[in-house]
């Protein structure tokens, strides 16, 4: 774990490898919940993993144009900001700052 000016802690991932591109993958960090890590072009966006109107998980849902549609209800989400795009879902989702650094996924998580 790296720690920044402001004592944010940056965690390690997963590999970039490992992300695919038509869908999420779902990381478990201690002390959090599961996080939904996004590959969009070049860049790498993370997520919870839960979706905000039920239990599904994001990382199952497809994702196209910067969004991902829950595998439940088909619920919406930006995956950069989180925020809702398709009912039923109404509440945004988490997002974290995310990095790649020499290949691997970094989220700063405070
Ligand atoms: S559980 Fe995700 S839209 Fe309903």
């Amino acid at each position: 774990m790296d720690k920044d000016l402001n004592g944010a802690a940056w965690r390690a991932l997963c590999p970039a490898s490992e992300v695919p591109a038509a869908c999420g993958k779902r990381v478990e960090v201690d002390g959090w919940e599961p996080l939904a890590v996004f590959r969009l072009g070049d860049e790498y966006r993370v997520t919870v993993d839960t979706c905000s109107h039920g239990n599904a998980s994001l990382c199952e849902g497809e994702v196209s144009n910067g969004e991902v549609e829950c595998p439940f209800h088909a619920g919406r989400f930006d995956i950069r900001t989180g925020a809702v795009t398709a009912f039923p879902a109404q509440e945004p989702i988490c997002v974290y700052e995310a990095e790649l650094r020499d290949g691997m996924v970094y989220a700063r998580l405070e």
